[in-house]
């Protein structure tokens, strides 16, 4: 009789655990309200300024971000936990704005730091509290002319809309392994994530900078599988077996996975 019950009561466990990881599994990101904010440019038509940015994806070009990208003042940036994360922007109110065009969508790739010697409403554009984005100039030259400088935009964050998997760059070295995370669809951003080798159980990683993450773990010699957190959405997927036993740093293996 009792191992009846315990087994009627082990089966509703394992139920009511498996209905707890679904529900935590996580929705799918939605764009947020437009709101208010300014924009300014960096660099040049070229956009050679933006590659190596804070967000650590090196050249954009070969990452596939393009020159379609913003650096985010501190408030948005969030210790780079916002890296990867799109936006549309609108010139908003302006006569320097393309009356046709409705908006760009960027990634933010950078962030733009405080300049405490300017003020915040001259020149000290991304001080804190200051909501704020310094686009690429190629994406600031879609909706505004560029000699103005500064114009106030309309902007809302919204899915990223991502060709093909998750990226993920490897740096670090055989005690130490730190994962540039690219090409994050969904929501954009990641809040958590752990690596596995084929012979090891599911290791935390801890954020480093922008949007790495690293794992103070020996893996060599064994194939990576990784486990992601959307910061958004907490939806979270698996990408398994993404590097083989052979891996090493300073390579950049693709998934066929990626966040709604
Ligand atoms: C901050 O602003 C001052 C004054 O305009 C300027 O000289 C300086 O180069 C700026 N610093 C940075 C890091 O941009």
């Amino acid at each position: 009789m009792a191992s009846i019950l315990q087994l009627l009561m082990f089966a509703f466990t394992m139920m009511f655990t498996f209905m707890g990881e679904r529900a935590v599994a996580g929705g799918i990101f939605r764009p947020s309200q437009w709101a208010l904010a300014h924009a300014t440019f960096y660099g040049d038509e070229t956009a050679s300024a933006t590659m190596g940015g804070a967000c650590g994806y090196g050249n954009l070009f070969q990452n596939g971000y393009g020159t379609d990208t913003v650096a985010l003042s501190s408030t948005l940036f969030n210790n780079g936990y916002t890296c990867g994360t799109c936006y549309q922007i609108k010139c908003y109110q302006s006569s320097a704005c393309y009356k046709n065009v409705a908006f760009t969508t960027v990634t933010a790739t950078n962030l733009c730091p405080p300049n405490w010697s300017q003020p915040s409403n001259n020149g000290g554009w991304c001080n804190p509290p200051r909501v704020h984005f310094d686009m690429s100039k190629p994406a600031f030259m879609k909706i505004a002319q560029w000699k103005a400088g500064i114009v106030p935009v309309m902007y809302r964050r919204v899915p990223c809309m991502r060709r093909g998997g998750l990226r993920f760059s490897f740096q670090g070295n055989g005690y130490w392994l730190l994962v540039y995370v690219m090409n994050v669809g969904g929501g954009g951003d990641i809040s958590s994530m752990w690596v596995k080798g084929s012979r090891s159980g599911w290791i935390s990683m801890s954020h480093n900078w922008g949007a790495s993450y690293q794992a103070f773990a020996t893996l060599g010699g064994q194939a990576l599988s990784f486990r992601i957190t959307s910061y958004t959405t907490r939806e979270t997927i698996i990408a398994w077996n993404v590097a083989p036993s052979n891996w090493n740093v300073g390579l950049t293996y693709s998934t066929n996975v990626n966040f709604r």
